[in-house]
C-alpha cells in the first residue's frame, strides 16, 4: 500500500528515540560485521532487496553496493529521516528510504531478497508480517532475520524488559522463541535454510528462508 497512511503506535516510540538511537554504537561490532558479511554472500549484483524495519539505514547502506537496488521500510517518521539524510551524505543512488508498517504490501514487490534485523520481536503481529513477506518474496527468493527471542531468555529477564516498556523505556516487545520462529516460517510458506548466532549471546537467532520456487 503506497498511498498515505497514517502510522501510530509503535511509530510514536521509534520517533520519540530516533535521535538517540542514531548515536547508539553498534554492541558487538565483530557480530555486525559478521553478519553483513553473511548477508553479502547471498546478495547479487542484480538483486532487489526490500529491508524492513531499518531504523536509521545503516545496514541498507552497506549492503547496497552488493546490489541493484534495496528498498528500506520503517514505520517511524524519525527513523526514515535521519536514515534519507545519511543517503545524501554517502551520495547513494540505489537505497530508498520509505516510511511503512511491516505488514504493508509494497508496490514495487516481488523483491529477490527482503531482510528484517531486530524487527520481528517489534511487531504485535509476527504471522501477518511473515506472511506480507512471503508475497512479497519472488519465488526461490529469500527472507533473512536476525531477531531477539525473549522466549528463551529467563523469566527474570522477561520480567525486566516489560517493566522496561511500563516506565515508557522500552517499546512493547512479542515474547518470541526461536522454536517458534521457525514453525511461524515454514507456516508463512518459507523453506529453513539456515539457522545460526553471530557473537556470543544465543537470544538473537539469525535464520535464512527461502520462498520455495
Ligand atoms: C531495534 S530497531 C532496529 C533497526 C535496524 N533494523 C537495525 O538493525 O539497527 C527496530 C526498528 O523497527 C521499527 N519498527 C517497529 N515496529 C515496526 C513495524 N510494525 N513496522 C515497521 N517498522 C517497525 C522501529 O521504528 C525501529 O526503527
Amino acid at each position: 500500500m503506497n498511498t498515505a497512511t497514517t502510522y501510530t503506535g509503535a511509530s510514536s516510540f521509534w520517533d520519540k528515540i530516533a535521535a538517540k538511537y542514531a548515536k547508539k554504537p553498534v554492541a558487538d561490532p565483530a557480530a555486525y560485521e559478521a553478519k553483513l558479511s553473511r548477508v553479502r554472500a547471498l546478495l547479487r549484483a542484480e538483486d532487489r532487496v526490500l529491508e524492513i524495519g531499518c531504523g536509521t539505514g545503516s545496514t541498507a547502506l552497506r549492503l547496497a553496493p552488493a546490489v541493484a537496488e534495496i528498498t528500506a521500510t520503517d514505520i517511524s517518521r524519525g527513523m526514515i529521516a535521519i536514515a534519507e539524510k545519511k543517503r545524501v551524505a554517502a551520495s547513494n543512488a540505489n537505497v530508498t528510504f520509505r516510511q511503512a508498517a511491516a505488514d504493508e504490501q509494497l508496490d514495487e514487490a516481488p523483491f529477490d531478497v527482503v531482510t528484517a534485523f531486530s524487527l520481528l520481536h517489534l511487531v504485535d503481529d509476527v504471522p501477518a508480517v511473515l506472511d506480507a513477506v512471503f508475497k512479497q518474496t519472488r519465488p526461490g527468493g529469500l527472507f533473512v532475520s536476525k531477531t531477539v527471542c525473549l522466549g528463551d531468555a529467563h523469566a527474570g529477564v522477561r520480567l525486566f524488559v516489560r517493566a522496561l516498556h511500563f516506565l515508557g523505556f522500552a517499546p512493547r516487545v512479542t515474547v518470541l522463541s526461536k522454536d517458534y520462529l521457525r514453525e511461524a516460517l515454514v507456516a508463512a510458506g518459507f523453506e529453513l535454510l539456515e539457522s545460526r548466532h553471530f557473537g556470543k549471546g544465543r537470544l538473537n537467532p539469525f535464520i535464512i528462508a527461502q520462498r520455495p520456487t
